[in-house]
């Protein structure tokens, strides 16, 4: 069973988290089952980009973005080469490690830096 390692993230997860998720499980699942509470305020329909996460290893053991993830990346607040959505990125028989970056573009909206 893949190991989701989560790096501290200051609001969602200061202290970091281990988790363990089955394979074939869309990685905002594992994430939200787990109080890991990122937001996802389209609700996962890949339309928002609140949910992006960086893949820190393990990134090339998932299933490639698909167009309209690529699209809607390009949005997202400090987008790297192993950004993904969490809502479309499907866990696979790797383990991962997954950092929250800091800031979504809701937040930078709504002004905080
Ligand atoms: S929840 Fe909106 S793109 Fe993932």
């Amino acid at each position: 069973m893949p190991q989701i390692i989560v790096l501290p993230h200051p609001e969602l997860c200061p202290q970091g988290k281990v988790l363990q998720a089955d394979a074939g499980t869309v990685l905002i699942e594992v994430l939200l089952d787990h109080e890991v509470d990122i937001e996802h305020a389209c609700e996962k329909s890949c339309a928002c980009t609140t949910c992006h996460v960086v893949i820190r290893e393990g990134f090339a053991s998932l299933a490639a973005a698909d167009d309209l993830e690529e699209d809607m990346l390009d949005k997202a607040w400090g987008l790297e080469p192993n950004s993904r959505l969490s809502c479309q990125a499907v866990v696979a028989d790797r383990d991962l490690v997954v950092e929250i970056p800091k800031y979504t573009i809701n937040m930078t909206k709504e002004g905080h830096r």
